[in-house]
């Protein structure tokens, strides 16, 4: 059985999509918020929520993948990491006392779906003179089923390409409505001069990446992703039509979350990342299982993926992040493996993941009996 890591563009859907091709971008705009602006990806739009921010650095959580420092470097904004608490929520303490220059941003990142407190770390964004952006790139559908706030106060950075059978699609919501129409008059001209292009040169190219099932870190795309440029309108029609079925998705994937963490549990050596379970607004991104090492979480990659199930690794720690200063979050990094539970896949598929996983876990267990695999946390 070939299980996709990420949900499969049906003839269905195309169709829908190429439905709505003329006025996908305003209705996708709707999903998010009038001032919402549309992007190829999450790092182009926090690099434009940077733009709006005053000077100063950018705190980002050290368990964070290179894709979003790439974004905010783009800004010409220096990095600075901060510590995350042992259920993934900023430490406070340790931000107070280890990253003392004021003004810029602080990044708050809603782990695989799930919420992350952010009043106390919007206080002390208040209190340094910095804006409090929210990295929702997991928390898409979680927004979308109400378990975050569509109108925060905040800048919120969205990526609907995580979550839909699609090669680019993140938003940017929460910046100032004068800020969203400056910035949208140049988007929009730039989408415009790049819309010929795309049809003539690139079209065909992304109609076939977004067909397959691993499209989304293509390095080309990954190398070019800085500038801020508009999805798509496959993406955008992707999105307007599958609008009215977002909240069936997010049931599909709790469902299939709930299903897993039923299935693996009292499985030796083998944890849920965040030991958590998905309430009725939560919307998982995917369902992060914990090994007990790196080698560990690669051989459970490799039995995974030989078994045709899509699995893969996040985050992929950025280069120049000091794992010696944050051994928390590189030992998490290297211990999670993350499988799919995306809205394509039913009963069987799980049923297989859970017979693949647990297979490996107790084989591994019989093959190196010495070799603890109990877990931390
Ligand atoms: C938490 C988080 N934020 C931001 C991003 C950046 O999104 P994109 O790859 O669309 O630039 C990612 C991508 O992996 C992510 O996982």
């Amino acid at each position: 059985m070939i299980v996709p890591g990420e949900p499969l563009l049906s003839p269905g859907s195309l169709a829908r999509a190429v439905c709505y091709a003329s006025t996908s971008a305003e209705h996708a705009r709707r999903v998010f918020g009038s001032n919402a602006l549309l992007f190829e990806f999450g790092r182009q739009a926090i690099a434009v929520a940077l733009r709006e921010c005053p000077a100063g650095p950018v705190l980002v959580p050290a368990f964070i993948c290179d894709t979003l420092v790439d974004g905010v470097r783009a800004a010409g904004r220096t990095v600075v990491y901060y510590r995350l608490g042992p259920d993934l929520s900023p430490d406070i303490d340790w931000i107070e006392q280890n990253a003392p220059s004021a003004g810029g941003a602080i990044v708050v990142v809603h782990y695989f779906g799930f919420p992350s407190p952010v009043a106390d770390a919007r206080s002390l964004a208040d209190r340094r003179g910095a804006v409090l952006i929210e990295d929702r790139a997991h928390a898409f559908l979680t927004t979308i089923a109400g378990g975050l706030p569509l109108d925060a106060d905040s800048p919120c950075v969205y990526t609907w390409r995580k979550f839909l059978p699609v090669v680019h699609g993140a938003a940017l919501t929460g910046i100032s409505a004068q800020a969203a129409t400056n910035r949208r008059c140049g988007v929009v001209q730039a989408g415009r001069s790049l819309a010929s292009w795309a049809v003539f040169s690139a079209g065909s190219r992304r109609l076939l990446h977004t067909l397959g099932p691993t499209f989304s870190d293509e390095p080309d795309l990954r190398r070019n992703g800085t500038a801020a440029r508009l999805p798509d309108r496959l993406s955008t029609g992707v999105l307007a039509s599958e609008s009215g079925r977002l909240q069936r998705h997010g049931q599909a994937r709790r469902h299939n979350f709930r299903h897993l963490a039923t299935g693996l549990s009292d499985l030796p050596g083998v944890t849920q990342a965040l030991a958590r379970e998905p309430d009725g607004s939560t919307v998982p991104w995917c369902y992060p299982v914990r090994v007990a090492d790196r080698a560990l979480a690669d051989d459970l990659l490799g039995a995974l993926l030989s078994e045709g199930i899509g699995a893969w690794r996040w985050p992929t720690l950025p280069a120049g992040l000091d794992s010696g200063a944050h051994p928390e979050a590189a030992e998490l990094a290297d211990t999670t493996v993350c499988l799919p539970v995306h809205q394509g896949l039913g009963d069987d598929a799980i049923a297989w993941m859970i017979d693949t996983v647990s297979g490996w876990a107790l084989s591994r267990a019989a093959t190196w009996p010495d070799h603890r695999i109990e877990l931390s946390g």
